[in-house]
């Protein structure tokens, strides 16, 4: 059996079902959200049922855990398809408020930071294993959705995670921040990217999380304050977010899948999922403004694992920060397929205006209205990112250039298609004095 918390509190367990991975959740006796308990996941809703089968709890809770090769290598001799021997393995501190563990929350220990020496930290994010898998650390084991490499570290409120001590969470004591490496040759200057992707984001006045570039053991990588820890009393208090396929019930991230199936969440399903979560109507243009923003800054990765909303212990509900905004089309390998369609169209270049149209209903806005944010974001996106190439640190120079090229091809395919009056061409190349083609 596997104790569930839900901040503090217990509020159910997991028990094996007999079937080779299948496991069932069910609720604490008499556990209800209310009272300074937010809910566990919309997709089990206590007041429907005490106790959720395997089909009706496995995206929840398999959602917490890491995807790809990162799961592989979390599960060791285990099996990689097991979820809940890795939530045994590293659910003491999962995304939101949930815990999972064997044990019992209360014998964690007295919350401690432990120093981590950037070899150390670097060893582990190379060897894309938790640091604590390591022998003697006894730090806090966490778990954290996602294919790429990462950690979680702690830092103080009053710390400046450019260059405080590293540190690891340990005992009682929760992670405040993830750092996410580039590694990769498959991925050169992710880290820039997302840092570029992130601070543009701002500027069109997305909420995303502090973040900031380090150089840890000649690697720079990426710091990111984690939206769901914030400090009370002294120490780092969780929030509850869940992810869209967690609420969803969605074991797929992806709209379609390979054969052109529907299989996972799509701009469709966000309003009515919103809603049902108590997401404040209000927040609903974000996420159009989210999604124009990807489709002109290059994120072919925006899907239903990289959108999450926040749960308040007062019941009420918000959208969470954006977070894994990345210009995808710097990467030849990965598709430039959407991740979720606009309209019916999952190819940009090929997007026509009824696409947009139809987009604009499946979110439940006025075509007018849906164009009025694509208008202002798609007339303001070139300069802006000249503004963040301009104040990103000197190393980050290069990849921005890139993505600004991207950024402006496709400011320039919406523009044409709407008529915008938008020159958003690359200016041409100053060429030297003299020069000439090769004959
Ligand atoms: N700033 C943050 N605060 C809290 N949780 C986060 C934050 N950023 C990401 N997460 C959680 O961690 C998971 C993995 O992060 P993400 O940046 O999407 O990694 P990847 O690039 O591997 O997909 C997300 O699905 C989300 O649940
Ligand atoms: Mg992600």
């Amino acid at each position: 059996m596997l104790r569930v918390y839900l901040h503090d509190e217990q509020c159910g367990t997991l028990e094996r079902d007999g079937t080779r991975y299948g496991f069932s959740f069910t609720y604490a006796p008499g556990w209800r959200p209310g009272q300074g308990r937010c809910r566990l996941s919309l997709s089990m809703p206590p007041e429907g049922s005490e106790s959720w089968a395997y089909d009706r709890c496995r995206a929840f809770f398999r959602g917490l855990l890491p995807e790809g090769r990162r799961r592989a290598l979390l599960a060791g001799r285990a099996d990689p398809n097991d979820d809940y021997a890795l939530l045994e393995k590293a659910g003491e501190e999962c995304a939101g408020a949930v815990t999972v563990t064997a044990g019992d929350l209360a014998t964690l220990g007295d919350p401690e930071a432990l120093p981590v020496s950037e070899a150390e930290l670097m060893e582990a994010l190379r060897r894309n294993m938790p640091l604590e898998k390591q022998a003697g650390r006894g730090t806090r084991r966490f778990s954290l959705a996602g294919v790429q490499p990462k950690e979680t570290l702690y830092f103080d409120k009053e710390d400046e995670p450019q260059v405080a001590p590293l540190r690891k969470a340990a005992g009682s004591l929760l992670s405040t921040h993830i750092i996410k490496p580039t590694l990769s040759a498959e991925y050169p200057g992710l880290v820039w990217n997302e840092l570029f992707c992130l601070r543009l984001a701002e500027k069109f006045k997305l909420r995303v999380p502090p973040s900031w570039v380090r150089d840890v053991d000649g690697v720079a990588c990426l710091i990111i304050e984690r939206f769901d820890r914030t400090f009370d009393d002294g120490l780092p208090r969780q929030i509850h977010q869940e992810d869209l396929c967690q609420a969803l019930g969605a074991l797929e991230k992806y709209e379609y899948d390979d054969n052109g199936e529907k299989v996972g969440p799509g701009f469709a399903e966000i309003p009515r999922v919103l809603a049902r979560m108590r997401v404040p109507a209000l927040e609903q243009p974000k996420i159009r403004s989210w999604a124009v923003f990807n489709l002109l800054v290059g994120n072919a990765d925006a899907h239903g694992k990289n959108l999450s909303v926040i749960h308040h212990r007062n019941g009420g509900a918000e959208l969470a920060p954006f977070y894994d905004l990345v210009c995808t089309a710097r990467y030849p390998e990965v598709t430039t397929d959407l991740a979720m369609a606009i309209g019916r169209e999952r190819t940009p270049d090929a997007l026509q205006r009824t696409d947009f149209e139809q987009w604009a209903t499946d979110l439940g806005t006025k075509s007018r209205v849906a164009l009025r944010s694509i208008k202002e974001i798609c007339v303001q996106m070139v300069e802006a990112a000249e503004v963040v190439r301009a104040e990103m640190p000197k190393a980050g120079g290069p990849v921005a250039t890139g993505i600004i090229l991207e950024i402006r091809r496709r400011v320039q395919l919406v523009s044409d298609l709407f008529g915008f009056s938008v020159d958003a061409r690359p200016e041409p190349v100053a060429r030297a004095p003299g020069w000439r083609l090769p004959s």
